[in-house]
């Protein structure tokens, strides 16, 4: 079988975890994909930053806008993050025919709809698994085993960062300032860390968490969003006597009114009672829990940041990539069809 060439666009945190493991692992990964996976680029900004990456030196390159538009890649990793460049790289990966797994939710909660729509024009993958809390199986869970149910609301902890922050704070009575500089240092928070703790990371992921399970399209720009700089000690402590936790919530809610359905998303920090799951949500972990007609409640729960979750989630959406391209299908594509009304900002 001829094999299947990957380019892998960044080379941080999960870049170089995702590199190192397609290298590894190349013998198992061939044999689930039925054909070898061959890791053919890397695109970084600086050549000259050292790396602890067993791979030829060859592979690498400054030149991430020649690399998407070398017309023989299968699968294209991006994990550069940021908006641009970005979009542009995914928009010429796939007009060069290559299936493209990306990790970006910032990109994807602002121009999903026109990405979504070129990989159809293209006839190729667009799979983010990665972008949505970490390692959690979450995107497929919501677009395919879940597709055929109704879901009502979903709640989660889709922040890593906040979430170990909020944790260090309430069990250990560090201050926000340690407990951030910690999640720095453990590779959670994002490059600029206030789009951690000013909910905007969340927010994001938000969007696509409402896209997915409303079968719509949300921007960033729709979802009302308040991080956690302003929860204090004194607030942790206060709703730990009334026997919660502060956490901080992503909430997607479809409701029923006289017109039709609406769909509105929010993140904002809210007091979680012990008695529900989402309160033992620890550390760096995240949550999603559903509720939908049929199935009732779902938790799915995991790790939400840092290299090795993260690669997980991108690894796997490459294996998938890999065997539509193999056997030259693709999907299961848009799914955003439904005519759903947003909600006003924060009304949901
Ligand atoms: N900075 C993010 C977090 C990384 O803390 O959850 C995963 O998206």
């Amino acid at each position: 079988d001829r094999p299947l060439r990957v380019a892998l666009l960044g080379c941080g945190v999960v870049g170089t975890e995702v590199a190192r493991r397609l290298t590894r692992d190349a013998d198992e990964l061939a044999q689930r994909v039925g054909a070898p996976l061959e890791l053919v680029g890397i695109a970084v900004r600086n050549l000259d930053t050292p790396r602890d990456l067993d791979v030829p030196a060859e592979l690498f390159t400054d030149d991430a806008a020649a690399l998407v538009r070398r017309g023989d890649l299968d699968i294209v990793v991006e994990v550069v993050g940021g908006i641009e460049p970005a979009g542009d790289l995914i928009r010429a990966a796939l007009e060069h025919g290559a299936s493209v797994v990306t990790a970006n939710k910032a990109l994807l909660a602002d121009q999903g709809a026109d990405l979504f729509e070129a990989a159809d024009k293209a006839q190729r993958d667009l799979s983010f698994e990665a972008a949505i809390a970490g390692a959690i199986p979450i995107v497929r869970p919501l677009r395919e085993s879940l597709a055929g149910d109704r879901i009502r609301r979903v709640l989660g902890i889709v922040n890593g960062t906040t979430n170990y922050i909020l944790d260090q704070m309430t069990t250990l009575g560090q201050t926000f300032d340690e407990a951030l500089a910690e999640a720095q240092r453990l590779g959670y928070a994002e490059a600029d860390p206030t789009a951690d703790v000013e909910g905007h990371d969340a927010a994001a992921k938000a969007a696509l968490l409402a896209g997915l399970a409303f079968h719509t399209h949300l921007t960033l720009d729709d979802v009302h969003c308040e991080g956690i700089t302003s929860v204090t000690a004194d607030a942790v402590q206060s709703a730990a006597e009334m026997g919660s936790v502060v956490k901080l919530l992503a909430i997607c809610e479809q409701i029923d009114t006289p017109d039709g359905p609406a769909v509105g998303a929010r993140v904002h920090p809210a007091m979680v009672p012990l008695s529900h799951p989402l309160a033992s949500v620890r550390g760096a972990y995240n949550a999603v829990f559903v509720e939908s007609e049929a199935a009732g409640e779902l938790m799915f729960y995991g790790p939400g940041a840092g290299g090795a979750p993260t690669a997980s989630a991108v690894l796997g959406d490459i294996v998938s990539a890999a065997r539509n391209r193999a056997s030259d299908v693709f999907g299961p594509g848009e799914t955003s069809h439904a005519d759903v009304r947003l909600l006003p900002i924060g009304s949901a």
